[in-house]
């Protein structure tokens, strides 16, 4: 008999990198909330322990995906079935002649590298298990560049195109991206929650729990793998 819906990664272990806030924490909330043992990672180790005692009884590991991969992986006590690449971000807004080549490496450093670093530790323990899967959190702009820096566009590029790669490699390991629009996760300002939405064709910006489903929907579709998934509202479609 299959679990209820409302169990059904029950028995499973999810890593989510970054999941002290905005769409990792809710991812980390909608696998816990469906029976999975949940681990989150992330810089701050305060955030961390904040994000649990708001979630509910999940396992915190404060690392930086950049460097910390091994003794992140190390933490998990030697299971694995699903893996969040969700860490990373964008460092700031230059045009591409205001954009240093260090700017260019801290980028693919905080949005490539790190999910590269992760998933290369964490290959051993979702090989053994029974349904082990990669979820990549890239982005709209990596699908169609945006005004949001050529370093972190051309990043989220290469994340969606590593994602495709390694379903190949890594069968039957899945692997998928999931490509965020716009979803409010900082402080953002009136007049960008506004631009945002507006080059979306729903005319809104995004909630956190809508990419977690769509996380989610990658991790139980089990003849998925090297899918690129968009939940933008339609950002990639605006004229
Ligand atoms: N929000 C959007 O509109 C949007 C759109 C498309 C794609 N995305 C992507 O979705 C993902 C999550 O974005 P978000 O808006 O939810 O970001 P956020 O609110 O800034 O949260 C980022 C999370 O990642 C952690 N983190 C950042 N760098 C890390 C590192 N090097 N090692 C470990 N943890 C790290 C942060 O914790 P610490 O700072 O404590 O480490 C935090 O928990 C990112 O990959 C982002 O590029 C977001």
């Amino acid at each position: 008999m299959s679990p209820s819906p409302a169990r059904e990664f029950e028995g499973r272990t999810v890593l989510v990198t970054g999941g002290s806030r905005g769409i990792g924490k809710a991812v980390a909330r909608a696998f816990h909330e469906a029976g999975a043992r949940v681990v989150i990672c992330g810089r701050d180790p305060a955030a961390l322990v904040e994000a649990a005692r708001d979630i509910g009884e999940i396992l915190c590991l404060p690392a930086d995906v950049r460097r910390d991969a091994r003794r992140l992986v190390a933490g998990l006590r030697g299971r694995l079935d699903i893996l969040v690449n969700n860490a990373g971000g964008m460092e700031h807004y230059r045009n591409f002649e205001r954009t240093p080549l260090s700017a260019w490496r801290s980028t693919f450093e905080e949005n490539l590298f790190g999910a590269v670093a992760v998933t290369r530790e964490a290959l051993p323990l979702l090989r053994r298990s029974p349904a082990g899967c990669v979820v990549n959190i890239a982005s709209d702009v990596g699908r169609r560049p945006f005004h949001m820096g050529p370093d972190y566009c051309a990043a989220k590029a290469a994340l969606i195109n590593l994602t495709r790669y390694l379903a190949a490699e890594l069968a039957p390991v899945r692997v998928n991206a999931v490509c965020p629009g716009p979803v409010v996760t900082g402080d953002w300002s009136p007049r960008e929650v506004r631009r945002a939405a507006a080059r979306t064709l729903l005319g809104r910006t995004g909630r956190t729990g809508e990419v977690a489903h769509a996380v989610l929907f990658a991790a139980r579709a089990t003849f998925l793998t090297g899918a690129v998934v968009g939940v933008d509202g339609g950002a990639v479609r605006t004229p």
